[in-house]
Protein backbone atom coordinates (compact mmCIF):
# COMPACT_ATOMS: atom_id res chain seq x y z
CA UNK A 1 0.00 0.00 0.00
CA UNK A 2 2.58 2.63 1.13
CA UNK A 3 5.09 0.94 -1.95
CA UNK A 4 2.35 1.56 -4.20
CA UNK A 5 1.54 5.22 -3.46
CA UNK A 6 5.08 6.12 -3.54
CA UNK A 7 5.32 4.77 -6.82
CA UNK A 8 2.71 6.81 -8.12
CA UNK A 9 4.34 9.91 -6.18
CA UNK A 10 7.67 9.00 -8.12
CA UNK A 11 5.79 9.04 -11.64
CA UNK A 12 6.06 13.11 -10.92
CA UNK A 13 9.50 14.07 -12.65
CA UNK A 14 10.31 16.70 -9.78
CA UNK A 15 9.61 13.77 -6.82
CA UNK A 16 11.40 11.39 -8.60
CA UNK A 17 14.28 13.79 -8.82
CA UNK A 18 14.03 14.97 -5.27
CA UNK A 19 13.71 10.85 -4.18
CA UNK A 20 16.67 10.21 -5.75
CA UNK A 21 18.95 13.54 -4.84
CA UNK A 22 18.16 12.23 -1.35
CA UNK A 23 19.19 8.87 -1.41
CA UNK A 24 22.12 9.96 -2.53
CA UNK A 25 21.27 8.19 -6.03
CA UNK A 26 22.69 10.96 -8.09
CA UNK A 27 25.52 11.04 -6.54
CA UNK A 28 26.07 7.81 -7.13
CA UNK A 29 25.20 7.78 -10.78
CA UNK A 30 27.44 10.65 -10.42
CA UNK A 31 30.60 8.72 -9.86
CA UNK A 32 29.75 5.40 -11.61
CA UNK A 33 29.97 7.90 -15.11
CA UNK A 34 33.17 9.62 -13.82
CA UNK A 35 34.17 6.12 -13.54
CA UNK A 36 33.79 4.95 -16.71
CA UNK A 37 36.42 6.13 -19.97
CA UNK A 38 34.14 8.65 -21.95
CA UNK A 39 36.41 10.19 -25.10
CA UNK A 40 35.27 13.90 -25.55
CA UNK A 41 34.05 13.00 -29.42
CA UNK A 42 31.95 9.81 -27.85
CA UNK A 43 27.91 10.29 -28.18
CA UNK A 44 26.14 8.94 -25.70
CA UNK A 45 22.98 6.71 -25.97
CA UNK A 46 21.09 6.47 -22.83
CA UNK A 47 18.66 4.15 -22.53
CA UNK A 48 16.05 5.20 -21.02
CA UNK A 49 17.12 8.10 -19.51
CA UNK A 50 14.52 9.14 -17.56
CA UNK A 51 14.57 13.22 -16.56
CA UNK A 52 18.56 13.15 -17.53
CA UNK A 53 20.56 13.75 -14.90
CA UNK A 54 23.50 11.89 -16.75
CA UNK A 55 23.67 15.43 -17.82
CA UNK A 56 24.27 17.18 -15.22
CA UNK A 57 27.44 14.73 -15.68
CA UNK A 58 27.80 14.54 -18.90
CA UNK A 59 27.85 17.91 -19.92
CA UNK A 60 29.79 17.81 -23.28
CA UNK A 61 29.04 14.85 -25.67
CA UNK A 62 26.69 14.74 -27.90
CA UNK A 63 23.96 12.86 -26.60
CA UNK A 64 21.14 10.79 -27.42
CA UNK A 65 17.91 9.76 -25.00
CA UNK A 66 15.57 6.95 -25.16
CA UNK A 67 12.68 7.26 -22.60
CA UNK A 68 8.60 6.04 -22.48
CA UNK A 69 7.61 9.22 -20.38
CA UNK A 70 7.20 12.41 -22.37
CA UNK A 71 7.12 14.16 -18.41
CA UNK A 72 10.17 12.70 -17.56
CA UNK A 73 12.17 13.62 -20.87
CA UNK A 74 10.51 17.64 -20.70
CA UNK A 75 12.43 17.55 -17.91
CA UNK A 76 15.11 15.90 -19.14
CA UNK A 77 15.18 18.92 -22.17
CA UNK A 78 15.38 22.16 -19.99
CA UNK A 79 18.93 20.45 -18.72
CA UNK A 80 20.41 21.28 -21.53
CA UNK A 81 20.20 22.73 -25.33
CA UNK A 82 21.47 20.64 -28.46
CA UNK A 83 19.97 17.07 -26.85
CA UNK A 84 18.28 14.47 -29.05
CA UNK A 85 15.33 13.05 -27.21
CA UNK A 86 13.23 10.20 -28.47
CA UNK A 87 9.91 9.59 -26.83
CA UNK A 88 9.78 5.69 -27.14
CA UNK A 89 10.31 2.03 -25.74
CA UNK A 90 13.57 0.92 -25.97
CA UNK A 91 12.61 -2.70 -27.06
CA UNK A 92 11.25 -1.51 -30.12
CA UNK A 93 13.08 -0.95 -33.38
CA UNK A 94 11.35 1.76 -34.69
CA UNK A 95 13.30 4.15 -31.87
CA UNK A 96 16.22 4.04 -32.76
CA UNK A 97 15.78 5.44 -36.37
CA UNK A 98 18.72 7.53 -37.52
CA UNK A 99 20.99 6.53 -34.46
CA UNK A 100 23.94 4.47 -34.18
CA UNK A 101 26.89 3.94 -32.18
CA UNK A 102 30.45 3.61 -33.44
CA UNK A 103 33.19 1.89 -31.64
CA UNK A 104 34.05 4.37 -28.88
CA UNK A 105 30.46 6.05 -28.29
CA UNK A 106 29.27 4.38 -25.16
CA UNK A 107 25.29 3.14 -24.10
CA UNK A 108 24.28 3.59 -20.84
CA UNK A 109 21.32 1.92 -19.39
CA UNK A 110 20.72 2.96 -16.04
CA UNK A 111 18.22 1.26 -13.68
CA UNK A 112 16.60 0.43 -16.75
CA UNK A 113 17.01 -3.61 -16.99
CA UNK A 114 15.03 -4.23 -13.66
CA UNK A 115 11.80 -2.34 -15.94
CA UNK A 116 12.03 -4.65 -18.44
CA UNK A 117 10.76 -8.35 -18.81
CA UNK A 118 13.24 -10.96 -20.41
CA UNK A 119 12.20 -10.50 -23.50
CA UNK A 120 11.88 -6.66 -23.60
CA UNK A 121 15.72 -6.79 -21.89
CA UNK A 122 16.70 -9.40 -25.19
CA UNK A 123 14.87 -7.34 -28.07
CA UNK A 124 16.32 -3.96 -26.92
CA UNK A 125 19.64 -5.37 -26.46
CA UNK A 126 19.57 -7.26 -30.02
CA UNK A 127 18.70 -3.46 -30.94
CA UNK A 128 21.86 -2.12 -29.50
CA UNK A 129 23.54 -4.98 -31.16
CA UNK A 130 21.95 -3.96 -34.72
CA UNK A 131 23.06 -0.25 -34.50
CA UNK A 132 26.37 -0.27 -32.75
CA UNK A 133 30.05 -1.27 -34.22
CA UNK A 134 31.70 -3.93 -32.97
CA UNK A 135 33.59 -2.83 -29.32
CA UNK A 136 30.74 -0.11 -27.67
CA UNK A 137 30.51 -0.98 -24.13
CA UNK A 138 26.95 -0.65 -22.53
CA UNK A 139 27.45 0.26 -19.28
CA UNK A 140 24.38 -0.80 -16.87
CA UNK A 141 23.60 -0.24 -12.99
CA UNK A 142 20.39 -2.01 -11.17
CA UNK A 143 19.21 -3.03 -7.73
CA UNK A 144 20.20 -6.34 -6.75
CA UNK A 145 19.94 -9.11 -3.95
CA UNK A 146 21.79 -12.34 -2.95
CA UNK A 147 22.77 -14.31 -0.02
CA UNK A 148 24.86 -11.70 1.13
CA UNK A 149 22.34 -8.62 1.03
CA UNK A 150 20.89 -7.59 3.81
CA UNK A 151 17.08 -7.54 4.54
CA UNK A 152 16.72 -4.19 4.96
CA UNK A 153 18.70 -3.80 1.46
CA UNK A 154 16.59 -6.43 0.29
CA UNK A 155 13.13 -5.03 1.23
CA UNK A 156 14.63 -2.12 -0.60
CA UNK A 157 14.81 -3.86 -3.64
CA UNK A 158 11.45 -5.93 -3.62
CA UNK A 159 9.39 -2.25 -3.19
CA UNK A 160 11.09 -0.86 -6.15
CA UNK A 161 8.95 0.07 -9.01
CA UNK A 162 10.88 -2.46 -11.38
CA UNK A 163 9.78 -6.15 -11.40
CA UNK A 164 12.58 -7.96 -12.94
CA UNK A 165 15.45 -7.75 -10.41
CA UNK A 166 17.94 -10.06 -11.90
CA UNK A 167 20.90 -12.06 -10.43
CA UNK A 168 24.05 -11.60 -12.05
CA UNK A 169 23.82 -15.49 -14.06
CA UNK A 170 20.50 -14.37 -15.35
CA UNK A 171 21.81 -11.20 -16.80
CA UNK A 172 24.94 -12.98 -18.18
CA UNK A 173 22.63 -15.16 -20.02
CA UNK A 174 20.41 -12.44 -21.56
CA UNK A 175 23.67 -10.55 -22.63
CA UNK A 176 25.26 -13.43 -24.00
CA UNK A 177 22.47 -14.42 -25.90
CA UNK A 178 21.67 -11.08 -27.31
CA UNK A 179 26.06 -11.21 -28.44
CA UNK A 180 27.15 -9.03 -25.81
CA UNK A 181 30.49 -10.29 -23.59
CA UNK A 182 29.56 -9.80 -20.28
CA UNK A 183 31.41 -8.39 -16.85
CA UNK A 184 30.06 -7.37 -13.69
CA UNK A 185 30.49 -5.63 -10.39
CA UNK A 186 28.48 -5.54 -7.30
CA UNK A 187 28.58 -2.76 -4.99
CA UNK A 188 26.58 -2.71 -1.40
CA UNK A 189 27.69 0.37 0.14
CA UNK A 190 26.66 3.51 -2.83
CA UNK A 191 23.59 4.84 -1.27
CA UNK A 192 22.43 6.35 2.14
CA UNK A 193 19.56 3.57 2.18
CA UNK A 194 20.43 0.19 2.39
CA UNK A 195 20.62 -0.90 -1.31
CA UNK A 196 22.66 -3.48 -3.07
CA UNK A 197 23.80 -2.54 -6.85
CA UNK A 198 25.07 -4.82 -9.78
CA UNK A 199 27.20 -2.84 -12.23
CA UNK A 200 27.58 -4.50 -15.62
CA UNK A 201 29.56 -3.99 -18.68
CA UNK A 202 28.67 -5.45 -22.37
CA UNK A 203 30.84 -5.34 -24.87
CA UNK A 204 30.09 -6.21 -28.73
C1 LIG B 1 14.31 4.06 -12.63
S1 LIG B 1 14.09 5.10 -14.01
C2 LIG B 1 15.79 5.49 -14.39
C3 LIG B 1 15.91 6.79 -15.11
C4 LIG B 1 17.34 7.24 -15.38
N1 LIG B 1 18.07 6.29 -16.18
C5 LIG B 1 18.07 7.49 -14.08
O1 LIG B 1 19.10 6.87 -13.86
O2 LIG B 1 17.62 8.31 -13.28
C6 LIG B 1 13.67 3.97 -15.32
C7 LIG B 1 13.35 4.70 -16.60
O3 LIG B 1 13.14 3.76 -17.64
C8 LIG B 1 12.05 4.20 -18.43
N2 LIG B 1 11.53 3.01 -19.13
C9 LIG B 1 10.97 1.91 -18.59
N3 LIG B 1 10.64 1.04 -19.56
C10 LIG B 1 11.03 1.60 -20.74
C11 LIG B 1 10.98 1.19 -22.10
N4 LIG B 1 10.46 0.01 -22.44
N5 LIG B 1 11.45 2.04 -23.04
C12 LIG B 1 11.97 3.24 -22.69
N6 LIG B 1 12.06 3.68 -21.43
C13 LIG B 1 11.59 2.87 -20.46
C14 LIG B 1 11.10 4.84 -17.44
O4 LIG B 1 10.21 5.74 -18.07
C15 LIG B 1 12.08 5.53 -16.51
O5 LIG B 1 12.38 6.83 -16.94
Amino acid sequence: MIAKLAHRILENELAYDVFQTCVGSYKFRERYLESIEIEPDSKILELGCGTGISLNTIRDNEYVGIDLSMRYLEKASRRRDAVQLVNGDVSMSDSYHGINAKKDDVVLALALWHHLDDEQMHQTLRNIYQISEDGVSVYSLDPFFDEKTSISAKWVAMNDRGKNLRSSEHLKEISEAAGFHFSYQISRRELYIPTNVIMCKLVK
